[in-house]
């Protein structure tokens, strides 16, 4: 493990305490899943060896009686004549017999592992994981795919971006796998992982020779019936029919493959002579023109021309804050209209430790929307906190050094929000201001300014903020901070701050945010009087309403 690997881990086990919420969205609370599995082992060991000693005995017994029976072979009448002979086979059933069923009969062992299961997940607060977040994970890791780019086989084989993770998938992992993003629509990924399910199970037949037995072991025809109707809604009957056929072949009376393969073998018959078959996926998965334009400008498809960064500045900067003139910024720009740019090395060890201690108590699942009707969305799948600064006196550094860089003031800002990204955590594309500003909403404090955006840890792989419509990505870098101006001078909307978080691929992702609002800032970023919000205007509405399919995408 590499050394920031461990501090990573060693501070991630620290925090995991007492975090309850959705497993798939943070890297934390599987740390205390990891803690309840060891126990639930040693419970099931002690259950084993319960039940391996019951086996003893009934066996024994079993040798007992199997002796007693041989003597009375013979002649039977003769040996049963035989007072002696008569009360010990009546004793047998009365008393051995009986005993021996209470031995088998006895749940004590069952009744004994259950209660010390269920104490352990009683404890206070704690959720197992649930379908939803099966679910979440398995869409994590097909947006990872399809973000960057990676093969299934290559992904089922722990290979991720070229990186040698050893943590190969076996049949069953990768059957559920596919089964999962079905559910989810997502039908290509789904109909790989199956196919990398069969090639698999294949495999492990071959190593071990005998059939392998171990609970939850899946078998060649639960995938099959799950291939065969992945790959007739993603279009493909032929195959379908196809691989229902091979169910079939194996398993002569399954229902599923009986009921389907009238409705395959017509779809196939009328798509011979249709002239064009329409893909079924469409009506599954939704993605937009933006979706593939932000995945482009995440995996660096898209970026900004030499030219365009010709002009781009890192320097330092004091702002005229008397202090700052020992101490100055180290801001490196990243677009000058709008004003993007990293301020380097603005946060310290110390205060991270701090932030994240604060949160420990009170993540939650990250909500999109506005707080009175907000759902849990896809468009975000991270955990979340917010620390007030009045509540947190160590915050008020920080709060200064905000103040200092962006020359904004914090009076109608927000609290800080703090925020952990999980396995494939993502924030699809959206703005910081809102687009129909009510005159109470922000509590009257105006639209969100600026946006200061800090990562407060090392990202291994991914987890970049890009912003599709600027070609521009900026990667993590623990202890910087982004600044942007969300509003024109004019404080009309920019729309060309369009942004999101790109997948988490290894690791976990922690930032905090702080938006500023409208009000109070007139006399430290005076409005133009000049409207220029003709400037971002063609922005505006661009990709709302499109929808694309997935194979238009390919
Ligand atoms: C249940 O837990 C107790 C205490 O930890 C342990 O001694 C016992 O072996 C466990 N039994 C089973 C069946 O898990
Ligand atoms: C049962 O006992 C017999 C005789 O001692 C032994 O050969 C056999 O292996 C035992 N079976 C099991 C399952 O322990
Ligand atoms: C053993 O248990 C079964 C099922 O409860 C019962 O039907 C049977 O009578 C019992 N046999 C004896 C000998 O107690
Ligand atoms: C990946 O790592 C595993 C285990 O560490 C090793 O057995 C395997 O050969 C490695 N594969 C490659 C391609 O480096
Ligand atoms: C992963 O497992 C598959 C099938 O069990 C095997 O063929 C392959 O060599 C393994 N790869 C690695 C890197 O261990
Ligand atoms: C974390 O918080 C606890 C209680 O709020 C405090 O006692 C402890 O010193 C804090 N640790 C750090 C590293 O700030
Ligand atoms: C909440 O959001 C849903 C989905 O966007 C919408 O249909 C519903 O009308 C909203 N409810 C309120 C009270 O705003």
């Amino acid at each position: 493990m590499k050394p920031q690997q461990f501090i990573v881990l060693a501070l991630l086990t620290f925090l995991s305490r007492n975090v309850s919420g959705d497993y798939y969205t943070s890297i934390v609370s599987l740390f205390d899943l990891l803690e309840l599995e060891t126990k639930a082992i040693t419970y099931l060991e002690a259950y084993m060896e319960k039940m391996e000693a019951i086996s003893r005995q009934v066996n024994e017994t079993l040798n007992e009686l199997e002796q007693v029976s041989q003597e009375a072979e013979g002649d039977f009448y003769e040996h049963y004549s035989n007072p002696l002979n008569a009360y010990k086979i009546i004793r047998r059933f009365v008393i051995d017999w009986q005993n021996l069923n209470k031995t088998v009969l006895a749940d004590q062992p069952a009744l004994e592992y259950i209660a010390n299961l269920t104490a352990l997940v009683k404890r206070d607060g704690f959720k197992l994981p649930t379908d939803e977040d099966l679910l979440g994970a398995s869409k994590g890791l097909a947006r990872l795919q399809r973000t960057y780019q990676q093969e299934t086989v290559d992904v089922a084989a722990g290979d991720l971006m070229e990186m040698n993770l050893s943590s190969n998938f076996t049949a069953s992992e990768c059957f559920w796998l596919g089964r999962n993003l079905y559910s989810a629509g997502e039908l290509k990924y789904a109909a790989e992982w199956l196919i990398q399910a069969r090639i698999r199970l294949a495999e492990e037949m071959q190593e071990s020779y005998e059939p392998q037995e171990f609970i939850g072991q899946i078998t060649d025809v639960q995938i099959l019936e799950q291939l065969s109707i992945t790959m007739f809604y993603l279009g493909k009957s032929k195959l379908a029919l196809l691989f229902n056929e091979e169910l079939l072949a194996q398993d002569p009376n399954n229902v599923h493959g009986l009921r389907n393969r009238p409705i395959y073998s017509n779809k196939a018959l009328e798509e011979r002579y249709a002239i064009s078959n329409e893909d079924e996926s469409k009506k599954y998965l939704r993605r937009t023109e933006l979706d593939v334009l932000f995945d482009k400008t995440c995996n660096g498809e898209l970026q900004q021309t030499p030219r365009e960064k010709r002009r781009l500045r890192c320097r330092y900067v004091h702002n005229n804050v008397p202090f700052r003139f020992i101490a100055p910024f180290k801001k490196e720009e990243l677009n000058l209209d709008p004003s993007i740019s990293y301020y380097h090395e603005s946060i310290f060890e110390k205060e991270i430790e701090q932030i994240l201690n604060a949160t420990e108590d009170y993540v939650e699942r990250s909500m999109v929307g506005d707080l009175e009707n907000s759902t849990y969305s896809d468009v975000r799948t991270s955990q979340n906190a917010w620390l007030d600064f009045k509540e947190h006196p160590f915050l008020n550094n920080i709060a200064q050094r905000l103040k200092d860089a962006t020359g904004l003031s914090l009076e109608s800002g927000e609290h800080l929000q703090v925020a952990n990204y999980g396995i494939g955590g993502h924030y699809g594309a959206h703005y910081d201001f809102s687009e129909m500003l009510e005159t109470d909403e922000y509590g009257g404090q105006g639209n969100r300014i600026a946006t200061a955006l800090f990562y407060i840890n090392e990202v291994e792989l991914g987890g970049a903020t890009a912003f599709p419509y600027l070609r521009l990505t900026a990667p993590p870098i623990r202890g910087s901070m982004i600044v942007w101006y969300n509003l024109h001078k004019s404080l009309e909307l920019d729309y060309r701050t369009k942004h999101g978080g790109c997948p988490v691929l290894m690791g976990s992702k922690w930032i905090c945010n702080e938006w500023f609002h409208a009000t109070g800032q007139e006399f430290l970023r005076p409005c133009d009087k000049k409207k220029d919000g003709h400037k971002s205007i063609q922005w505006k509405d661009l990709y709302r309403n499109e929808e694309l399919s997935i194979a238009q995408l390919k």
